[in-house]
């Protein structure tokens, strides 16, 4: 196996979500996890899915760019440190616990839940908060057919969600690395979480969800920037207090509760005006950049949930 090394990535590619965070911990972090690098090219297991309610007509991104440029903090800063670092990770067996102000909390086994639900392609428009995007296609169900499950109370407003803390799995998650708090955290409103476009992906381009991706369940939400995205969920839980979640609590300046891709509303430190399609133009160049459509296109689906909303006060 060739040595690996950490990837020599132009300055103009380091993500702006990390640029304050410490860098060269997670370089040393990705020396120490060579043992466990993988090949990344490895296939999932296919995945019987019916074609879904929702999906855009444009290129979908090259698997092999979804795959490989990630953000997932507890593998690593680098974009190329979830598809390198994660191949120790184990997706199974896995529990997902709903609870909260639910008639029926209960813990449900990730596979009893893909057996229950038909799984649907949905290829959808992604954002990212840091100006890039891509075209996906996911494979889940909605986020409201296992909300249906638990019963939610009237008195319930809000849904928290956990990512697992597994840090002998995870190298950004130790001790000796450690960045961001863990767990991971994000939340939604409970008519967000309910809208039929708000997936859970057990899956992308047909096969099992990639470690790096989110493995095994992950949150898709389109019209909202990526990083509400959570991944690796082991906990849902309904409440009735706005949930915060984990860039909110980092740098409250710079990120909102609700992060609605909003091409009018800049981010402090750069433009949400336009977005550079990942796989087009070339992996590392600047590529042809193109507008930031409201709520990411999907207006006509989601702007009624927020009108009457001041969107620049509640970015
Ligand atoms: N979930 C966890 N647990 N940890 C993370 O670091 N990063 C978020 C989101 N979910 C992140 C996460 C960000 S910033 C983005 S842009 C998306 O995942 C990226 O998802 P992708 O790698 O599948 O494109």
């Amino acid at each position: 196996m060739a040595a690996y090394r950490p990837p020599h990535i132009p300055s103009s590619e380091i993500t702006p979500l990390s640029a304050w965070l410490n860098r060269r911990q997670f370089i040393a972090a990705a020396g120490l996890a060579a043992g466990g690098l993988i090949a990344t090219k490895a296939l999932g297991a296919p995945l019987t899915t019916k074609p879904g309610a929702y999906k855009v007509d444009e290129k979908t991104t090259p698997r092999e760019d979804v795959t490989t440029y990630n953000n997932f903090y507890e593998f690593g800063l680098d974009k190329g440190d979830p598809a390198k670092l994660s191949g120790d990770f184990k997706p199974r067996p896995w529990t997902i616990k709903v609870d909260g102000m639910v008639a029926k909390p209960a813990t449900f086994d990730i596979d009893t839940l893909i057996a229950e639900f038909p799984l649907e392609e949905r290829i959808y428009r992604m954002r990212c908060v840091e100006a890039w995007s891509m075209v996906i296609p996911w494979d889940g169900f909605p986020l409201a057919a296992l909300l249906d499950k638990v019963e939610p109370l009237g008195s319930a407003k809000y849904v928290a969600f956990e990512t697992i803390v597994r840090p002998s799995e995870m190298p950004g998650q130790s001790g000796l690395f450690q960045s961001l708090n863990w767990p991971y955290v994000e939340g939604l409103r409970l008519d967000e979480a309910r809208h039929p476009l708000t997936l859970l992906a057990v899956g992308l381009y047909g096969e099992t969800l990639p470690n790096q991706n989110g493995a095994p369940i992950r949150l898709v939400v389109p019209w909202k920037y990526g990083f509400k995205g959570i991944k690796s969920i082991v906990r849902i839980t309904l409440t009735d207090q706005q949930p915060k979640n984990t860039w909110q609590i980092t740098n409250p300046g710079e990120y909102g509760f609700y992060a609605n891709v909003n091409p009018e509303v800049d981010h402090p430190r750069w433009s949400q005006a336009t977005e550079r399609r990942i796989g087009e133009g070339g992996f590392f160049s600047a590529g042809a950049r193109r507008p930031t459509l409201p709520f990411n296109g999907y207006a006509e689906d989601v702007a009624s949930l927020y009108s009457g909303m001041d969107l620049r006060a509640n970015f």
